[in-house]
């Protein structure tokens, strides 16, 4: 009977169309119960853990009726670790994973497929890892993105030999790295021209945004004031730099970049602080992770068509890997239309009128 209603409902998953379910309500687990765990990494480095991730997954999982876990580690690796060993304990039989570095993911990858758990990094590849599955955007298309957003931006505004810093993401981060190689894919050869100036060039550690203002402003003081253009990694580092640039009388002169169309990244783009930001269909990525799992969960393996080579063991990992979409003013709408931030967050007092200018209604 439960196998009849889980058959039911995998074949809805994809149009997640809620199914009279509650993973609250679903029963203990046993050995052939399908139960997910899913480790989200922190709630700071960008809003989109909580807002979206969570939220699609959450979802994903009661379309499915499927009994679920979500927990938060909050940046924190032991409370990954520990977070880890409770699901392990409760008898998740599948665990998805968005790893705080390679080396405390791999731990528990291994932890996992020692119990004869199967894994899925979600988002972020655990190099040196064990997964089964890797679902995530394709990395450096985000930053290609990025770099051909902020040449787009610098040529609108004239800019003549721009002075460019890069404050790119966590060091620990595989994603970082390729977001990092897509924009400079499009930089380097404007360096290289002498058409553009790299001025300056630091990771921030964890993806720490107060640090990354930190950072950012050290930047300005050794260029003395002279940055042009910030190529920023995601939309909370890029608000850290937009803060300083505010500070000095800068913001909306420089173009910035961003990641995650954020509800504060969306409003800095509509006030002209921000040049662009890269939309993730997050809800995509967490409706694949979730069918991946759920086959997972009950022993069966379905194919992919992609792969990504884990740098480390040279591996040929199964993956899915989604298309990344440039925002700027002129199409902040169709992050509305898709119903990732809804106009009332969006929308409020001060952006109101701006909204109205963008076509947001
Ligand atoms: C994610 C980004 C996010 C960043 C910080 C990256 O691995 O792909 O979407 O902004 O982590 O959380």
């Amino acid at each position: 009977m439960r196998k009849g209603i889980l058959a039911v409902a995998m074949t809805g998953l994809m149009a997640v169309t809620g199914l009279a379910a509650c993973a609250e309500d679903a029963q203990p687990a046993d050995s052939k119960t399908p139960f997910v765990g899913v480790i989200l990494p922190d709630s700071k480095s960008s809003a989109r853990w909580e807002t979206a991730d969570r939220k699609y997954l959450e979802e994903a999982f009661k379309a499915a009726n499927v009994k679920y876990d979500i927990q938060n580690a909050q940046g924190d690796k032991t409370q990954f670790q520990s977070i880890a060993d409770q699901m392990i304990t409760k008898g998740v039989t599948v665990l998805v994973i968005v790893n705080l570095d390679s080396g405390t993911g791999k731990a528990v990858l291994d932890k996992a497929a020692a119990q004869g758990i199967p894994t899925i990094d979600y988002d972020r590849l655990t190099l040196g890892g064990n997964a089964k599955y890797y679902v995530s955007f394709d990395n450096v298309a985000v930053g290609r993105l990025q770099g051909e957003g902020l040449v787009k931006c610098l040529t609108e505004k004239g800019a003549k030999n721009p002075a460019i810093a890069q404050l790119n993401g966590s060091p620990t981060d595989n994603n970082a790295t390729l977001f990092k190689e897509g924009g400079v894919s499009v930089l380097k050869p404007k360096y290289d021209a002498k058409e553009y100036t790299l001025v300056d060039d630091q990771a921030v550690p964890d993806w720490d945004n107060a640090q990354g203002g930190v950072l950012f402003e050290q930047m300005l003081t050794k260029a003395n004031g002279k940055i042009d253009g910030v190529l920023a990694a995601n939309d909370g580092l890029g608000n850290a730099a937009i803060s300083i640039l505010k500070k000095n009388k800068l913001n909306g002169k420089v173009p910035v970049t961003g990641q995650d169309a954020t509800v504060q990244g969306l409003q800095n783009i509509l006030l002209g602080d921000q040049c662009m930001t890269v939309y993730k269909a997050v809800k995509k990525e967490a409706t694949a992770t979730a069918e991946l799992a759920i086959a997972l969960a009950k022993g069966e393996t379905k194919s992919v068509s992609q792969t990504t080579k884990d740098s480390e063991t040279g591996k040929d990992v199964p993956s899915v890997l989604l298309e990344p979409q440039a925002i700027y003013f002129a199409n902040v709408k169709d992050v509305v239309t898709d119903g990732y931030v809804t106009k009332a967050e969006l929308c409020t007092a001060d952006f109101a009128a701006k909204c109205t200018e963008a076509g947001i209604s």
